[in-house]
């Protein structure tokens, strides 16, 4: 939710600040603005996409080789001109990006007020200027004590990065809460939300923790301190990621060309962490850990959205092969009552962005209650990641398309081979099965070209069902978290209204639902459910509803009677969600991009959700 980005150096700011936040759209796309310092605090925000910005922006004054830049995610106050960041001093000399919410912004700002302050817009960040224009002015602070003595009142989480007019040769950025990273280049830095915009111009970073606030000059200088004044040593960390990995090369939108990654990305997931060959499956982070996880009473998954859906295929997979029992637990549900957590139990956090502001909260609950806290995340560096006792990257390369897709699949991917890696060693699985379970894995990548070959097909189904206003997605067992997920990803990017229910669900509500206008979506691959899915599409077909089927190979009942067929390989059962899930991701793209909406960017929402 928001992106920042900011820059000093020897270069032009503007460009470099642009083409930042045009990387870090994802995190936000209603409103954009910059600030540069050259002599004077030039300040431009454009309500819309940074597009908007950059063709206001381009035939107006843009010099200047300190500057700032923030794509919004709207929280406080309607995405328009004025709320857009940069935000600015009363006086206008200072000006401040901010990630995050100020929570106590209310009575801060009834107290600014008191002391005479003006305030142009409705959001938190402006009152946090202010605070910190108070504080410079009433003791005569430099721009980074000031900055210090304001955080020391703000409740709330921020990254932010403040401007001085009357200090020209520095920055200062802070976080508690939202991520910020600072890139260190040669007599240049650049700081942003993540490593995206940094990549082109540095390697080494440093990700600034919680409370700290870094004052960067032109000269060199960087120094960390903590909000409570103490000198932090920096901490300086090799990036490895490839500027490919952020375009959309030749496809016409990131999410398709995340959908046509996933026999790579899963192969990634994959590699040096299973030989189906010689026997065995490794995964690094478990091992470390390993005693305290075999012998854990419970696993709870703690998850929001797309990967809260992983977690369901996790606990399906955790107790049928490793026979540990697991809740999945919606992360915002779990932080705000009082879970019943032990020492016992691991708590498994899954999150593409390692940002999730809820998911990060759950496990500070599950932290104080001592838990062994496992991650299982995408974003290297992430602030998830870095709160974990142990946890495994899913190698899925930076993911940009707002709706979740490669991600997702890594996700299963290593909750898998974490299944079948504590099945083996606790004896719950046979060694015969083992091996089938590996060899079978290790097949998917080649097992989704072969369904991503279909694609033709589907975007011809999708064309029979795009104006839909309704969809219901039905699976059983190992696929009802898929259709969960098939349901999310269409009504997220084409506005459709779509639910996902286990098949067998049905008949006691949704069946009311259906006539000759709703589609009904069936992910039918099942070896052990079949019959019963197929006396549910017959139910449906019964009253009239367009079935969309997902089959296996070869099949036939099913085949008869539904509208449309999708055949997939197939796979063993705890396998299946790697393969089923690919032709809806296709399907709702397809849908989408024929409804005119833009798939990468959907209305209202952002990637990374760092607020509450
Ligand atoms: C849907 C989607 C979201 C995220 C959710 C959690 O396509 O992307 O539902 O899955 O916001 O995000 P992470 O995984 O970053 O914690």
């Amino acid at each position: 939710m928001c992106g920042i980005v900011a820059y000093i150096g020897e270069r032009e700011a503007f460009p470099i600040i642009m083409k930042g936040l045009q990387r870090l759209e994802y995190r936000g796309y209603d409103s954009a603005g910059i600030a540069l310092l050259n002599g004077d605090m030039t300040v431009y925000k454009k309500k819309g996409k940074v597009k908007e910005l950059l063709d206001f922006a381009r035939d107006k004054k843009t010099s200047g080789s300190i500057g700032m830049g923030h794509t919004r995610w709207a929280t406080h106050g309607v995405p328009n001109d004025v709320n857009a960041h940069p935000h600015l001093s009363g006086d206008g000399r200072l000006s401040i990006i901010h990630n995050g919410i100020i929570e106590n912004y209310n009575s801060l700002k009834a107290a600014l007020v008191k002391l005479g302050h003006e305030f142009t817009s409705d959001t938190d960040t402006e009152v946090l200027i202010h605070l910190i224009e108070e504080a410079q002015r009433h003791d005569n602070l430099p721009i980074e004590e000031a900055v210090r003595v304001a955080l020391t009142k703000v409740v709330g989480a921020y990254a932010i990065v403040v401007l001085d007019q009357d200090a020209p040769d520095r920055v200062v950025a802070a976080r508690k809460g939202s991520p910020l990273v600072i890139g260190l280049g040669e007599n240049e830095f650049f700081m942003a939300s993540d490593a995206s915009p940094l990549v082109e111009y540095t390697k080494e970073v440093i990700y600034l923790n919680d409370e700290e606030i870094a004052v960067i000059k032109r000269n060199g200088d960087l120094q960390i301190k903590t909000i409570d004044n103490k000198i932090q040593s920096p901490f300086i960390e090799k990036i490895d990621l490839k500027i490919e990995r952020l375009e959309k090369g030749d496809f016409d939108s990131f999410m398709l060309k995340e959908i046509f990654e996933q026999p790579r990305t899963i192969q990634d997931c994959m590699r040096g962490r299973l030989s189906s060959k010689e026997g065995w499956v490794k995964v690094g982070g478990l091992e470390q850990v390993v005693d305290r996880v075999s012998a854990a009473q419970r696993f709870i998954i703690a998850a929001c959205g797309t990967s809260w859906h992983a977690g369901l295929i996790g606990e399906y997979l955790f107790e049928e092969l490793a026979r540990i029992p697991v809740e999945v637990e919606y992360a915002s549900e779990l932080r705000y009552r009082n879970p019943i957590i032990n020492e016992t139990d691991v708590i498994i956090a899954l999150s593409q962005s390692g940002e999730t502001a809820d998911t990060l909260a759950a496990l500070e609950t599950a932290k104080e209650k001592k838990a062994l806290i496992y991650g299982v995340v995408n974003v290297v560096g992430s602030s998830i990641a870095r709160v974990t006792d142990s946890g495994s990257y899913i190698h899925a390369g930076p993911e940009i398309g707002v709706a979740s897709t490669k991600a997702f699949t890594g996700q299963v991917t290593l909750l898998t081979l974490m299944a079948i890696h504590l099945g083996y060693s606790k004896g719950t699985i046979p060694r015969s099965y083992y091996l089938q379970l590996l060899e079978e894995l290790e097949q998917i990548p080649h097992k989704i070209e072969k369904i991503l070959a279909k694609d033709k097909q589907i975007e011809a189904i999708a064309s029979e069902i795009k104006d839909a206003t309704n969809a219901l997605y039905l699976g059983r067992g190992y696929n009802f978290p898929v259709a969960l997920e098939g349901a999310l990803k269409l009504k997220e990017i084409s506005y459709i209204h779509a639910e996902g229910y286990p098949a067998a669900e049905m008949k006691h509500g949704p069946i009311a639902l259906i006539d000759e206008n709703m589609p009904v979506i069936v992910i039918a691959t099942n070896k052990s459910a079949y019959e019963k899915i197929f006396s549910n599409v017959q139910e449906v077909k019964a009253r009239k509803g367009k079935v969309i089927a997902i089959v296996s190979e070869g099949d036939k009942e099913i085949k008869a009677i539904a509208d449309y067929c999708i055949e997939i390989p197939d796979t063993d059962e705890p396998l299946t969600p790697l393969l089923s899930v690919i032709p809806l991701q296709l399907l709702s793209y397809h849908i989408a991009i024929m409804r005119g909406c833009n798939v990468d960017q959907p209305r209202n929402l952002a990637k990374s959700v760092t607020v509450e």
